[in-house]
Parts: structure tokens; C-alpha cells; sequence
């Protein structure tokens, strides 16, 4: 039986993935891509819906891709590639604008908070096109699955209703898309506000732990996690979020259950979860740490890799298109 399709994509912002984004959807991809055909791409397009530095970028583009490597992504496995190496992205990212309305598109929850943010001065049609955008990412490949956080969810639905409304107003081209948001997909919250989500936007920078800093650092970061009243150690998200995150996090990481850490806590101080856990954060992303930095000393590799990735998606997404554009009455070139 042939594999299930599956696609998603992450954004190449900041210098290093951070514990929320690994645990919440990074892990996940690399388990999939050992059972599914998994196309993953790293959304330069999206990135630029705000100003950055072009060599800013350049370096992000490619600490992300040498990152999902050596997290486990494994490109004889899986198709690993940059966005803007498939024009159809963008080729295709404009049918769909003109088939959604604009009221639709206002209604994305994530543009109304970042466009709240910046102003409407300040805020770019890109920012407003961008889940748009988005579905074009997913429809291109066929995708069955789409491994996202809970964040996700209304852009998945909005990639859902263009797909259908496709397909319904021309031909039956495309697969409809499901979110793949499983329970195995910890969330993980910021370390100083364990009630918000761990996030590079919102949060402070002890509230994060990149997992390419130096391991001293973040191991710093979780000593200082704030933690709650009460000395006992238990899972309790209402009551102590704070203890509750860091068992997320060791839980995780070691794949011990909560209630095995909470028993092998039993007594103990919070002094001794935190270093615990830091142990175990620390260890876990050493060699990750030390694969990526060794993977950044040959660009040149890294682009052949994403060069392989882009030819097998193109092939995917360029069938895809020509039958779109065929279907909506656009004549091809002899
Ligand atoms: N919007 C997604 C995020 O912020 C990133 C993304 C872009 C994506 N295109 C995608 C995710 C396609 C899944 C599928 O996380």
C-alpha cells in the first residue's frame, strides 16, 4: 500500500527552533516521515510578510534547514525543501486569492492579532494573504495530514474551504486536507509564564529555550523557571502551570509518564525537578546542538540537499498546478 501524504511547514524566524516548536510539531515530523510520504518545506515566502535583513534571512534559511537534519529529518526519507524553490507556491497562492473573499480572509484570527500589533500602517497585504498562501502550500501536494499545532487549526479549515470550493466551482483536483494535531504533541509553555504558550513572539527571552544555545544557558533558563506556591510535586495545569510544564517538558524528552516522574518526585523539592530537568533538556540537545553547527560548516551540502528536495517537490507541484490552470480555462504554452 502506498503511504499516506502528509505536508507542513515551519518558519525560518529566529536563529534556533525553540522547546515549544520541537516538542509541539518537529518531533512529530520525524516520526512521520518513517510512515508517511512527507513533504516538509521551510517558508521563506511567509517569512517575509515582515522586514528582516537580508542576511539575516539568508542565515535563518539555512540554520532551520541544517536544524530539521539534525533533529532527525532524513531527506532519503522524506522531501525537504526551501518554499521559494517551487514557484508553483506562489503560482498557485494566486488562484486561491481570487477565490477567496475578502471577508474570509479578515476573518484569520492570527492576521487580526498581528495586524492589531503592528498597525494598520505597518501591515502588509502579505500578512493578509498569508494563510492563502498557505493553502496553496498544502493543496499543491495532494497532502492527506497536516501536522500543526492547535494554532493551526483556522488555517487548515480556510485551506479546507478553498479546496472544496475548488473543486466544487471546477473540477475535482484537489485532496481535501486534514489537521494532524495529535495528543502526543506536547505544548509547552513559556518557562516565566507557564500560562502562555512558549512562543519567540510573546514571550521573554528566559521564558525560551532555543535549542541551540549553549547548554549552560538553558540550563540556567530552567533553573529559573518560575514555579508555584506549595512544595508539592504533581501535574496539575490549573493549579500549579508551572510544575506542570516542567513534567511536560521531562516527560517529553525522556519518555518517562507523568505519573512515574510524579512518583519518582515524591518528597522532593522543586530545587530537584528543575535540575532534573535541565539534566535531561541539556542532554537531550547536545548532540542536536553539535550536529547543526558541524552541518553549517558546508553550505554547499546543505544546498544540494534542498536542491534534491525541490526537484522531487516540484515534479508534485507542478502537476498539481497544470491541471488547476487547465480546469480554469488557462490555455498552456505550446
Ligand atoms: N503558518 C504556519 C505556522 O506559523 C507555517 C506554515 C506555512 C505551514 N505554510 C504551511 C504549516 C503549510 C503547515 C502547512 O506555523
Amino acid at each position: 500500500m502506498s503511504k499516506e501524504r502528509i505536508l507542513s511547514g515551519i518558519q525560518p524566524t529566529g536563529g534556533s527552533f525553540h522547546l515549544g516548536n520541537y516538542l509541539g510539531a518537529l518531533k512529530q515530523w520525524v516520526d512521520l516521515q518513517e510512515s508517511h510520504d512527507a513533504f516538509y518545506c521551510v517558508v521563506d515566502l511567509h517569512a517575509i510578510t515582515v522586514q528582516v535583513d537580508p542576511k539575516i534571512l539568508r542565515e535563518r534559511s539555512l540554520t532551520s534547514t541544517a536544524q530539521l537534519l539534525a533533529l532527525g529529518l532524513d531527506p532519503a526519507k522524506c522531501s525537504l525543501f526551501m518554499q521559494s524553490h517551487v514557484p508553483a507556491h506562489n503560482q498557485l497562492g494566486w488562484v486561491m486569492e481570487c477565490l477567496t473573499g475578502f471577508g474570509e480572509a479578515g476573518r484569520m484570527t492570527q492576521f487580526k492579532d498581528k495586524s492589531q500589533k503592528s498597525g494598520a500602517d505597518r501591515t502588509v497585504v502579505g500578512l493578509f494573504t498569508y494563510p492563502i498562501l498557505q493553502a496553496a502550500d498544502i493543496l499543491l501536494y495532494q497532502a492527506k495530514y497536516v501536522p500543526v499545532g492547535e494554532d493551526q487549526r483556522q488555517h487548515i479549515e480556510l485551506t479546507r474551504d478553498l479546496g472544496q470550493r475548488f473543486n466544487s466551482t471546477y473540477k475535482d483536483i484537489f485532496t481535501i486536507p486534514e489537521a494532524y494535531i495529535t495528543k502526543a504533541a506536547a505544548k509547552i509553555n513559556d518557562l516565566q509564564d507557564p500560562s502562555a504558550k512558549m512562543s519567540k513572539t510573546n514571550s521573554s527571552p528566559a521564558g525560551v529555550v532555543d535549542i541551540l544555545d549553549a547548554p549552560e544557558v538553558n540550563a540556567k533558563k530552567i533553573k529559573s523557571a518560575v514555579t508555584d506556591t506549595g512544595r508539592e510535586i504533581k501535574f496539575d495545569s490549573a493549579e500549579k502551570p508551572g510544575v506542570s510544564n516542567l513534567l511536560t517538558i521531562h516527560s517529553a524528552l525522556s519518555g518517562k509518564s507523568i505519573a512515574d516522574l510524579e512518583s519518582e518526585f515524591a518528597g522532593k523539592g522543586y530545587g530537584d525537578l528543575k535540575g532534573a530537568v535541565a539534566e535531561v533538556v541539556v542532554e537531550y540537545f547536545r548532540p542536536v546542538r553539535e550536529r547543526t553547527m558541524e552541518l553549517l560548516k558546508d553550505p554547499a551540502e546543505l544546498t544540494k540537499i534542498l536542491k534534491v528536495g525541490a526537484d522531487k517537490a516540484n515534479t508534485v507541484a507542478e502537476d498539481t498546478l497544470k491541471k488547476v490552470y487547465d480546469a480554469m480555462g488557462l490555455i498552456p504554452r505550446a
